[in-house]
């Protein structure tokens, strides 16, 4: 008779604020034990051989089976993608269940769960975005739908079916501050983007590298500093989604020193691409294109010192799938435009091992850091810790054994995604997860899956610490009461 399910033994264990060599016992799904040398036999034992066992990653931000502001499907179903995922060390996913312009969000929730349900191996919770803010969403479907456990939502300030305007916005974040929810911002100028694109698009200047031009670092900075001048009116809190470039991640670096509750992503691809890898001949370019895109190598830097210090909290893959073909990439073959190519890169599967390899084994971020930016960090701010994003007796035994000195050349028709192509085709890595553990299940061991359709489960998200606002919103805010208006929140 076995006093445990799993027992991984002699594990370098690895957690954002500390490492420890033991033993981790599993029970039911969820870590029972946690000892230098644990007593006691499991029906199944692992022997880690002193490698790192780290938390299985958190990805909070996955576009999976999910149709773009053009209307373009991804290329991952919640199989492929979760499957995908799996390989790369990712044990949680939170993904859009997204709203376009006419939907209910109460409807589009019912539709991700339809098609997540039956399909994802790991788990995963749900953001919303919305694109619709009508008075039935703000007044209804959102405060029922964050009591049920969808605590975050993205807004655009760009793309024409999705953007938002300012008071929109504002509508929005009010909302958040007061039922408990986050807001996340895709901050870029769509003027600026436009009006850059029309001349580009005007003089024939149509081909994938002048998608980088057209999506301009200022227009970026701009929205960003927008986005939380628009945040602090209201005291709300807000995370900056996909940052890239120096300016912006700069105004939120001095935001949070103002002691301002603004939280910042990044990618892979602003650490692992750069704008020339736009530069290919006649639409090739276009499976480098993703929003904002990737810059050059100062902003890589800039990427790195706020990965570093802690400015961003965040590294997470935005994994945006479509293939290079009709139904994806270049909806017009090869006359597509740089504007009607769809945005986006896949990135769920080499989120971990390109951060590990580039950050970790290059002496740029430590250990800890990075156990924080792929897991801790997002389990937290979307209200899912400690049941997720650590190694902890009680929560759920998602972890993974990393081969520290695995040397790995990334060839898409090793990975699991369906999209066709990878960006980091031929890339060195060092460091890759050897053995995947979710709630308990061995899922991926010895290159191979092993885990069922549809095992993953649903996580309602609790309102985050995250979202809860500082208490200190603009100062003319505060004058309205006394001049005997009505408080807004
Ligand atoms: O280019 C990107 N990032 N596409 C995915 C959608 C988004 O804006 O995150
Ligand atoms: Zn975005
Ligand atoms: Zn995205």
């Amino acid at each position: 008779m076995s006093d445990y399910d799993l027992i991984v033994r002699n594990a370098r264990i690895v957690t954002e604020d500390r490492q420890t060599e033991g033993d981790i016992a599993v029970k039911d799904g969820r870590i029972a034990a946690i000892e230098s040398d644990l007593g006691g036999k499991g029906s199944r034992e692992i022997d880690a051989g002193g490698k790192f066992v780290l938390p299985g990653g958190v990805d909070s931000h996955v576009h999976v089976e999910q149709r773009s502001g053009f209307g373009i499907m991804c290329a991952d179903d919640f199989y492929s993608g979760t499957v995908s995922a799996a390989f790369g060390g990712t044990t949680t996913i939170i993904p859009f269940a997204a709203q376009h312009r006419g939907m209910s969000l109460r409807k589009v929730v019912q539709d991700y769960h339809e098609a997540a349900t039956p399909k994802a191996v790991i788990d995963y919770a749900f953001h919303l975005i919305v694109s619709d803010p009508t008075p039935q969403a703000l007044g209804q479907e959102l405060p029922a739908l964050i009591k049920d456990g969808y605590t975050s939502f993205k807004i655009y300030m760009t793309y024409d079916a999705l953007k938002l305007s300012d008071y929109q916005i504002l509508d929005i974040l009010a909302l958040a501050r007061r039922e408990g929810a986050l807001v996340m911002v895709h901050a870029e100028n769509h003027d600026m983007i436009q009006w850059l694109a029309h001349h580009l698009v005007d003089q024939g200047h149509v081909a994938p590298k002048f998608h980088a031009i057209a999506h301009a670092r200022i227009a970026e900075a701009e929205a960003t500093n927008r986005a939380i001048s628009l945040a602090r009116l209201v005291d709300a809190p807000m995370l900056i989604v996909h940052m890239s470039e120096a300016e912006a991640i700069e105004t939120l670096r001095q935001a949070q020193k103002k002691g301002l509750k603004i939280f910042g992503e990044t990618c892979p691809q602003y650490i692992g691409l750069t704008a020339d890898d736009l530069d290919k001949p006649g639409v090739e370019g276009a499976m480098w294109c993703c929003s904002p895109p990737p810059r050059d190598s100062a902003a890589q830097e800039a990427v790195w010192a706020a990965l570093k210090d802690g400015t961003l909290h965040t590294f997470s893959s935005d994994h945006a799938p479509y293939q290079f073909n009709e139904k994806g990439k270049i909806p017009k073959g090869d006359k597509t435009t740089f504007k009607e190519m769809a945005n986006g890169v896949p990135g769920l599967e080499i989120r971990l091992p390109l951060l590990f390899s580039e950050g970790v084994q290059k002496g740029r971020i430590s250990l800890q850091q990075f156990v924080a930016l792929t897991s801790t960090n997002h389990a937290r701010l979307y209200g899912l810790y400690p049941r997720k994003g650590t190694i902890a007796v009680g929560s759920d035994a998602d972890f993974v054994i990393w081969d520290a000195n695995r040397d790995v050349t990334i060839r898409w028709q090793d990975l699991h995604d369906n999209v066709g192509y990878t960006p980091y085709e031929g890339r060195q890595i060092k460091g890759w997860p050897v053995t995947v553990v979710s709630r308990g299940r061995v899922i991926v061991e010895d290159g191979k899956l092993h885990a069922e359709r549809g095992s993953g489960q649903f996580l309602p998200c609790a309102s985050p610490d995250s979202s809860k606002p500082l208490g200190r919103s603009a100062p003319e805010l505060q004058a309205m009461s006394r001049f005997g208006a009505k408080p807004l929140f």
